[in-house]
């Protein structure tokens, strides 16, 4: 028999047999789940032969088994594959390759004993990769494309109380996939609920709530559409109408900030709908989007599903800790990157408060490689695949008063197919704007939106001096992505923010994005593109969210809540107040009480509570602060001042820290040694105070009696993503830049070590092979007897146009494991990420203060240390420092693929920067700011030693 590929696989259209799309709801009539286990068959190939598994009485009992809802190739079928926007198979739409990895499903179910004798059911699918074919008890029902839509047949008739046969056929490439090139894992399977529905007689079918409100008279406007006349009730509000009838009464309007939802029932004849009623109205006006006749300042982020075992298959435990951990941390918005998410999903967002641009199945990205050349999106053979699939997300979700926007697609070029889409979108729905980023000319779209723009041309959109089309220059802007959290970072986050907050046509942004797509793997950790073999793939560019695969927030995500506080603290120290602006588009501060605490040198000294009149949105007070308090030690000083959450809300208890702010109360004083000691020369070997040092080398061997090895300059640091920058860049990528300058291969020249009266002197040149470039450095060594200071002076020689790394020096001590600092904390930090970090006393572990990027890279810094311990020494800065410990080598780090590459060693390197170069975001965004690079000039920088265990920690 020769080979026939199946037509319907590569028809353009979105398939036959399916129902209508409606709107997704819950009631009262029965239904049945029908996941689980299901028995599985793979082929390589989509024959059209074969189908006799889907006839009744077919013996499936040597098959193997998946669960349904997920992926069949993360159950140890086949194996993902990754790739950023390439397609993985040639590119002749809508033709697709013979070797098409085709998952057959059986399951046979019995109906419940009380299921409903009349009426009818339909079988929904709420998500399958990316086509399938369906028949029931033998009778084949259709085929769909669509992978993140759902997609119903109608069954009654063919279902009997027991022994019922559902077939389906999956297949992994379709014409579909042309339309689905996400940068995402491609993962086939049927990843989402199969659920059969009783469908009583005179049930609902669909239904459209249009629940507005009007801000200027407070009061909601309620009209239910159903295809089939009903009521309407909403008990809280003494609603009672029929379907199709306006009421208006008093209610408090919806927001991501208050998100009111009213209970009410659609009750027809055969069926009860639940209601959950958000008012709110969505309108672009004067130039901006406004909700509920204000302005809303997006702090948002893009959300791929995603979970390290199941891959997009995603149980509702996961969907609320999303939900939640954006709330915990100041998100207010989510892009669904790039297709609607799970059903469930929205209704958490409806009810915990988040605003929701929800996006269009729908990519063509590969195309770019031809030039766009047979872009599917500007064929008119494919624009009812394109309306079908802008159908199916529009009548799915259109209740859901979360849904703000409506976004085409992502990445599909331009062409007459988006605009038939958001024609028919801006019909079905006019209360809510379209968002499309792929078209500079925004002809289809009532927003202006783009993605990784620099801070500079952001500002100059701000300004509205970006020029462009004129329908273009009237329309409000967000970056529906930016800032490429792709392993360390993403830098710069902060300056973004003052540019949304000081130009009103800038209302926001959507971090790219929420969730590293790491895939749980015995022996690498997680997995990225090309951990499965594929021939073609990207590496782990997959992994660039501000979560970890296993949902630890990374530092990006501490960094971004600290950033987008709906509460501003700030003051200078002097005038004895404390500004308080509250950053809410909606709320007043009444939800919140504010703390304040004095702390000197870290440790609190006294604390106690702060009234702040209850601002409404926009508005700012300075509130006193109270006297120092009296008898408070001397030191470097801070109030450190505090809001949370008054009382316990749905998504995160009393107490929960929603903002904080430090204000300066006192200076540091700077740790100074007098230089007393002298120099002892002994066998092989000089002394200095508490220090030994080599008397050939002037390298210290031994401190306060800690070994010490290899210390010396060090301006090398393990590349970042941000760093290595994407291949596309166009401006300057530094981590490139500085291997090719040879800057993690530094030779170390000893020029003379000089035993002088109160110091010792080591001259240096520090420069790599094959350049002319180099960095003079001399390490002056002094000591009281007790304490050692070591003042490094590096001036660098010849043409340096590219900043450094890092510039510090580095250390291997024989053993530590607990770290105390006083500076930053408690976590990572880097000059353009380093809003999150705190002045306070803080302890760890060495491991502990490794960030477990999926790709290993510099990491780990703590900021603005003014002192740390480790290892039995006590190390004070003059000026304050980076802090890195680790149990491997810089090399080592820069080496490792994975975090199972890093073995730990028997030292502990500690690296004590004076400067860090910024990390920005050029992974796919812009490089850092210049106001953080780290130039190469000349520097100076002090460390003072002492042991631990020799006086009181806390003084200086
Ligand atoms: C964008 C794209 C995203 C993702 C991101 C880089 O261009 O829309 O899907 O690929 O870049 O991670």
């Amino acid at each position: 028999m020769s080979f026939r590929p199946t037509a319907y696989v590569e028809d353009v259209s979105p398939g036959s047999g399916a129902l209508p799309p409606r709107a997704h709801a819950s009631s009262d009539a029965p239904s049945l789940s029908l996941n689980g286990s299901w028995r599985f068959r793979l082929s390589d190939t989509a024959d059209a032969e074969d189908d006799s598994f889907a006839a009744e009485g077919y013996d499936a009992g040597d098959w193997a088994e998946v669960t349904v809802p997920g992926h069949w190739v993360l159950q140890g079928h086949g194996s993902p594959v990754y790739t950023n926007h390439l397609y993985p198979f040639p590119v002749d739409p809508p033709r697709v390759p013979t070797e098409n990895p085709t998952g057959d499903h059986l399951r046979v179910f019995d109906l419940p004993a009380d299921w409903p004798a009349g009426g009818g059911a339909v079988l929904r699918f709420d998500g399958v990769e990316s086509c399938a074919r369906v028949w029931l008890n033998g009778t084949e029902l259709g085929d769909f494309k669509g992978s993140r839509l759902p997609h119903e047949f109608a069954v009654g008739p063919l279902l009997k109380p027991a022994g019922n046969v559902l077939a389906v056929r999956v297949h992994q490439w379709s014409a579909g996939s042309y339309l689905e090139d996400q940068d995402q894992w491609w993962l086939p399977g049927i990843f989402r609920d199969v659920t059969l529905l009783h469908r009583p007689a005179d049930g609902v079918r669909d239904f459209f709530v249009h629940a507005s409100y009007d801000h200027v008279s407070g009061t909601g406007t309620l009209r239910v559409d159903s295809d089939v006349p009903g009521r309407v009730t909403v008990p809280d509000l003494g609603v009672d109408v029929a379907t199709g009838e306006p009421v208006t009464v008093p209610v408090e309007p919806w927001t991501a900030e208050t998100p009111r939802l009213y209970d009410g029932v659609l009750a027809t004849a055969g069926e009860r709908v639940r209601l959950r009623i958000g008012f709110r109205t969505v309108a672009v006006a004067d130039g901006l989007i406004k909700v509920n006749g204000r302005p809303v300042l997006f702090k948002g982020v893009n959300r791929h599903e995603w979970h390290p075992q199941r891959g997009r298959a995603l149980d509702p435990e996961t969907m609320r800790e999303d939900v939640l951990l954006m709330k915990r941390h100041n998100i207010n918005a989510v892009r669904t990157s790039h297709y609607p998410p799970h059903p469930a999903f929205l209704d958490l967002c409806d009810e915990y408060g988040l605003w929701v641009i929800d996006e269009c199945d729908l990519e063509t990205h590969g195309f770019t490689e031809q030039g766009w050349r047979d872009n599917p999106v500007d064929d008119d053979r494919w624009t009812p695949a394109l309306l079908d699939r802008a159908a199916r997300m529009v009548e799915r979700d259109k209740n859901h008063p979360s849904v703000v926007i409506w976004s085409l697609g992502n990445e599909a070029g331009t062409g007459r197919g988006l605009t038939a889409m958001a024609e028919w979108i801006h019909g079905r729905d006019p209360s809510r704007p379209v968002h499309y980023e792929g078209d500079p000319d925004c002809r289809d779209t009532d927003l202006y939106s783009r993605m990784y723009a620099s801070h500079a041309e952001v500002e100059r959109i701000g300004r509205g001096l970006d020029g462009g089309p004129r329908r273009r220059r009237a329309l409000p802007f967000i970056l529906c992505e930016y800032a490429h959290a792709m392993g360390n970072g993403p830098g710069g986050l902060a300056d973004y923010q003052r540019l949304f907050e000081r130009h009103d046509r800038l209302q926001g942004g959507f971090v790219w994005e929420w969730i590293d797509h790491g895939i749980a793997h015995p022996e690498l950790g997680y997995a990225y593109g090309g951990d499965f073999g594929e021939e073609l793939h990207d590496g782990n560019f997959v992994c660039d969210g501000l979560l970890f695969p296993d949902r630890r927030p990374s530092p990006g995500l501490i960094e971004y809540q600290k950033v987008i506080e709906p509460v501003v603290l700030t003051g200078d120290g002097t005038a004895g107040t404390v500004r308080v602006a509250n950053g809410y588009d909606f709320a007043d501060l009444s939800a919140l009480a504010f703390s304040w605490s004095y702390e000197v040198e870290g440790e609190p000294v006294d604390s106690g509570t702060l009234s702040v009149p209850a601002l409404a949105p926009g508005e700012s007070a300075e509130v006193k602060l109270p006297a120092v308090p009296a008898g408070a030690p001397a030191g470097e000083a801070h109030w450190t001042v505090r809001a949370r959450l008054a009382a316990d809300t749905p998504w995160a208890p009393r107490d929960h820290v929603v903002a904080w702010g430090q204000i300066p109360a006192s200076a540091r004083p700077v740790p100074h040694v007098a230089a007393t000691a002298r120099p002892a020369a002994g066998d092989g070997v000089l002394t200095l105070g508490p220090a030994e040092f080599d008397a050939r080398t002037g390298a210290p061997r031994t401190i306060c009696g800690v070994p010490v090895t290899g210390l010396r300059l060090d301006v090398w640091r393990a590349t970042t993503d941000n760093d290595d920058g994407a291949a596309w860049q166009s401006d300057l990528r530094f981590g490139l830049l500085w291997r090719e300058l040879g800057l993690h291969r530094m030779r170390h020249r000893l020029d003379a070590v000089e035993p002088g009266e109160d110091a010792l002197t080591v001259r240096t040149r520090v420069a790599p092979a094959a350049r002319e470039l180099g960095l003079s450095t001399v390490y002056r060594w002094t000591s009281d007897g007790d304490r050692l200071r070591l003042t490094v002076s590096t001036v660098p020689d010849g043409d340096w146009t590219v900043p450094l790394p890092r510039l510090g020096i580095r250390f291997g001590l024989p053993a530590a494991d607990r770290v105390r600092w006083y500076g930053g904390g408690p976590g990572e930090a880097y000059p353009d990420t380093r809003t999150a970090a705190r002045i306070g006393r803080w302890q760890s572990t060495v491991d502990e203060l490794q960030t477990p990027y999926v790709r290993p890279q510099e990491n780990g810094a703590r900021i603005d240390v003014r002192w740390a311990e480790l290892g039995g020494l006590r190390i004070e800065g003059d000026p304050a420092f980076f802090l890195t410990a680790r149990r491997w080598t810089t090399e080592q780090l820069d080496a490792a693929a994975h975090r199972t590459d890093l073995v730990p060693g028997p030292t502990v390197w500690v690296n004590l920067d004076h400067g860090q170069h910024g990390i920005g975001s050029q992974s796919c965004g812009p490089a850092p700011l210049p106001r953080y690079h780290l130039r190469a000039e000349p520097a100076e920088f002090s460390f003072v030693f002492s042991p631990t265990d020799n006086g009181s920690p806390t003084s200086l």
